[in-house]
């Protein structure tokens, strides 16, 4: 089998755990304030901070392989055109035209070799530059090279695609963002995975709710009671940090059958679900076959979107197929759903003032890992 160092090391850790009934802890509690939920300034802070300077998932490679497909993407508050250029390159661009503003594309995906802007028809490339206009002569000498569409750093690694939703004026080094991740991201080869179904979640929630349901898993035997809570140990996650991002490997029950197995025959993947955490609002969730990719982004204090693509290895052609990856789908909707309703329960108890802190357990190692890496980003220690 081919397992990692660090894969050899969680298994060993989990064994080890059930044998003695420890699990993962963090030094201590952590107190994080409520006013992080609902307080509209922090929000906007996170906003311009976390959901503007870095990197975000906004689709997989297969939904434009061929050039001049495109997708766009409205959730983050910068309206994004995604591209694949004549030359085979992965472009991003705010979906504004710069005329007058109008959004330029307005379908969800499709193919095209220009972009017209249903407002007066100006006219841009693939690569967003401004081709031109109807009766240009009104525009006296207008440079069009200053007007085309204003790009935004886009990176395609790992069979998906990544764009930072504002313009950056230097380069941003994307590789070494990501590295901490890279083995684990390379070892699941979602380049060659299709996309069996993409949907997006309106939730009643802040979005640190949202996110929260997948940085522990002390809550599955209660939240999950009748779906995951028998497949999986209770409580024994092991968090690996690779600072910002964090590796959260949720072992199968399973697993404790590898005791009698020698070590040669250990299979990583067979006995653990990986919920990866990639900063500041990305998870990239491996099953046992398949992976669903999310990224949650608030649209309000108290709003907002899960967007979730489900990969799996060949695209689905024979009826058993289709079946299987339905029955996955519909499992995995029903206990995203179990946390989402507990999430809107949380924020509407928000306006009792009970809580003024939250307490992060010492066993809920990824919410403590992830709010110090925010508490980073919005102080300035943190950037891409
Ligand atoms: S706003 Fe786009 S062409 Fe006028
Ligand atoms: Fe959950």
């Amino acid at each position: 089998m081919t397992n990692s160092a660090a894969e050899l090391n969680i298994i060993k850790t989990v064994l080890g755990y059930t044998e003695s009934g420890n699990t993962h802890m963090e030094p201590g509690v952590m107190l994080n304030p409520v006013s992080h939920y609902t307080d509209p300034l922090r929000l906007q802070q996170e906003i311009d901070t976390l959901f503007r300077n870095f990197p975000i998932i906004v689709g997989h490679v297969g939904q434009i392989t061929e050039p001049g497909q495109f997708f766009t993407h409205n959730d983050t508050g910068v309206p994004m055109l995604i591209t694949r250029t004549q030359t085979g390159e992965v472009n991003a661009f705010i979906n504004v035209c710069r005329h007058r503003g109008a959004r330029v594309v307005n379908e969800p995906c499709g193919k095209a070799n220009t972009f017209s802007c249903p407002y007066h028809n100006w006219t841009y490339g693939l690569d967003g530059a401004l081709r031109g206009m109807p009766q240009p002569v009104g525009f006296g000498d207008l440079d069009k090279s200053a007007h085309g569409l204003v790009q935004l750093p886009a990176y395609e690694q790992d069979g998906l695609i990544w764009v930072r939703p504002s313009p950056s004026e230097e380069d941003i080094d994307f590789q070494s963002w990501l590295a901490p991740m890279a083995e684990q991201l390379n070892a699941l080869k979602l380049e060659t995975h299709s996309v069996y179904r993409e949907w997006s979640i309106h939730r009643d929630m802040n979005w640190r709710l949202a996110l929260e349901g997948f940085q522990e898993s002390y809550h599955f035997c209660s939240a999950h009671k009748n779906t995951a809570c028998s497949s999986y140990l209770d409580n024994q996650s092991v968090f690996v940090s690779h600072y910002p991002h964090v590796r959260h490997a949720v072992p199968l029950a399973h697993i404790t059958q590898l005791k009698d197995q020698e070590e040669k025959d250990w299979d990583y993947r067979a006995n653990f679900m990986d919920q990866n955490y990639l900063f500041p609002c990305n998870f990239i969730q491996a099953m046992t076959d398949h992976v669903y990719v999310h990224t949650i982004i608030p649209t309000g204090p108290g709003t907002c979107v899960f967007k979730c693509l489900m990969l799996i290895p060949e695209p689905a052609k024979t009826d058993k197929a289709k079946k299987y990856w339905e029955a996955n789908y519909n499992v995995v909707r029903t206990v995203f759903d179990e946390d989402f309703v507990i999430g809107e329960g949380i924020q509407q108890g928000f306006s009792t003032g009970v809580n003024t802190n939250f307490t992060f357990g010492r066993y809920e190692a990824g919410l403590q890992l992830g709010q110090k890496a925010m508490d980073d980003a919005l102080a300035g220690h943190l950037v891409v």
